[in-house]
Parts: structure tokens; C-alpha cells; sequence
């Protein structure tokens, strides 16, 4: 049985094995995966002997992703971009590849609810590591534009001018923003702590369609808030979270699955 785990601290709450276990059943692979807990301080060596006792490949989640990223051997363009890693895998060379999986994964959520990004303008809310995970991949969808704001507004002028050469990214004051965009992705942390947004309502109106890069069993504070101002649509992170192991699992073992029953399992486990 080839071995595959999701790494991190904690981890007991990830739903990783969930998704792999119907992905490995889906498509028939003889393959386990589990969720394994690392001290904070020790990733490095405990992942050492995960490797050389023969694990396959894993997925790295909270807060080992940059260490992941300093560990691979050899990094894909994406995962360089994102300086973060949530993917290992074990090449036939012996090489330990790192990869992002997380901006593919929204992106292929995207696609699937939303539909194409061409000459959307879309507001990028947040400046952390979940924002930068997703930017390289979401201007290369060739967006109109891709405006950040963040709650520290240095931050994101940062981020906007790091990825300057990859398309039309800008950054915006929270107090300016306009009426003017057609998708909003929340990539902040907040939903995590209950909180939403202090957007401006003006940004919510009938053609919007807002995600928010969180999931939970309800809906999100952020989501509640687009919904509450008539949104036209409100999409959670849930289908992004299968969407990125779908691809992780298909760097892993070559054959990628489908995501959709598996997207509404999870919903029902989620419940
Ligand atoms: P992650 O890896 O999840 O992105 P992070 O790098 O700590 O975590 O970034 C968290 C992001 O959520 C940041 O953009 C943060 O804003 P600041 O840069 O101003 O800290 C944002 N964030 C977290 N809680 C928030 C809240 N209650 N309101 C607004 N933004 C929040």
C-alpha cells in the first residue's frame, strides 16, 4: 500500500483524509492517508523519517507550509510564486518535489460555479499567505483586474507590486472601493475568529458573486453579510478545499478524480 498523510499542528480536524479516501476509492488506487501531527518545532525532522520510512508524498497544512517550501528539493513555478508549500511528493529520482496546489484549486472551484475569469475585475480582500497562494494562478486566468485590500493596507500595496509583472493586480484603500467589481474572494483569516469584514456594503449588489476562501458548517460571517445585501451568488471554500487535493492527488498518482460527489459528501459530513 503506498503511503500518503496531510502534515500539520494541529490536524486532527482536517478533513484531507475524508476527500483521499473517496478520491483513492473512486479511482481505485491502493493507497492510505492520515493525518499526522507534528510538533511546531519539529517538522523537519519528523518529516525526515516519514520519507524514509516510505511515505509516498503528503500534504502540508497550518503552520508548516513555508517550512515545506525551504524542505523540497525542487519547487514547481506556482509554488514559487506562492513561497509556500502544500504539497510533497517523492519523484521516481528520490527528489523530494514541492508544490502549491491551493490557487489551482480555486481556481477549478471558480470555474466550476462561477465560470470563466476573463475580464472579470475581482477584489482580492486579505495580504497573507492564503492571498499570495492564489494570485500568481488567479492572473493567469487573465482576469480584467485584480484589485487587493487588506485591513493593513501596506500589505497589500506590497503584494500588488511583488506580482506586478504577472498581470493587472493593483491595491486599494478599504474605504474606496466601489460598486465596480463582479467577484469578491475573502482571503482573510477572519472567518476563522467569527468575525466579517468591515467592507464597505456599497461593494454588494444583484450580479456580485462573493467567496470566501473559509468553510464552516453555515454559512461564513462574510458570506452572510454578501447575502444579507443581495448578492447574486455565495460560494465557501469548501469546493476549493476538494479541488486542491484533486490536484494533489493527480500530481501523486497520475489520474485525476472527480470532485463534485465528492464536493457534496463533504458538505453532508460538514452538517
Ligand atoms: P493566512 O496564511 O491565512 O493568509 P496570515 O498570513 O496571518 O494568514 O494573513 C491573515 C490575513 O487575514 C491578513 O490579510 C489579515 O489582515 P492584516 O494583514 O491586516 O493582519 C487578515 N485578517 C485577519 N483577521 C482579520 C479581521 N478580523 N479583519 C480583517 N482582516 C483580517
Amino acid at each position: 500500500m503506498d503511503r500518503y498523510a496531510v502534515i500539520g499542528h494541529p490536524v486532527s480536524h482536517s478533513k484531507s483524509p475524508f476527500i483521499h479516501t473517496l478520491f483513492a476509492r473512486q479511482t481505485f488506487q491502493q493507497m492510505t492517508y492520515e493525518a499526522l501531527d507534528l510538533p511546531e518545532d519539529r517538522f523537519v525532522e519528523g518529516i525526515n523519517v516519514l520519507f524514509a520510512n516510505g511515505l509516498r508524498g503528503c500534504n502540508v497544512t497550518v503552520p508548516f507550509k513555508q517550512e515545506a517550501y525551504h524542505y523540497a528539493q525542487q519547487l514547481t513555478e506556482r509554488a514559487k510564486l506562492a513561497q509556500a508549500v502544500n504539497t510533497l511528493k517523492v519523484t521516481d529520482d528520490g527528489i523530494i518535489l514541492g508544490d502549491n496546489t491551493d490557487g489551482a484549486g480555486l481556481l477549478a472551484d471558480l470555474k466550476l460555479e462561477f465560470g470563466g475569469l476573463e475580464n472579470q475585475k475581482i477584489l482580492l480582500v486579505g495580504a497573507g499567505g492564503a492571498a499570495r497562494g492564489v494570485l500568481g494562478p488567479l492572473l493567469k486566468a487573465n482576469p480584467a483586474q485584480v484589485v487587493i485590500c487588506n485591513r493593513t493596507p501596506a500589505k497589500a500595496k506590497a503584494l500588488a507590486d511583488q506580482f506586478s509583472d504577472y498581470g493587472h493586480v493593483d491595491y486599494s484603500l478599504i474605504e474606496a472601493l466601489d460598486e465596480s467589481f463582479d467577484l469578491i474572494i475573502n482571503a482573510t483569516s477572519a472567518s476563522l475568529s467569527g468575525h466579517a469584514l468591515a467592507l464597505p456594503d456599497a461593494l454588494i449588489h444583484h450580479k456580485i458573486c462573493c467567496y470566501d476562501m473559509m468553510y464552516m458548517s453555515g454559512l461564513t460571517p462574510f458570506n452572510q453579510w454578501a447575502k444579507n445585501l443581495g448578492a447574486r451568488q455565495v460560494l465557501d471554500g469548501v469546493g476549493m478545499l476538494v479541488s486542491q487535493a484533486a490536484e494533489s492527488f493527480a500530481i501523486w498518482r497520475g489520474l485525476r478524480p472527480g470532485t463534485r460527489s465528492v464536493i457534496n459528501e463533504l458538505r453532508r459530513n460538514l452538517r
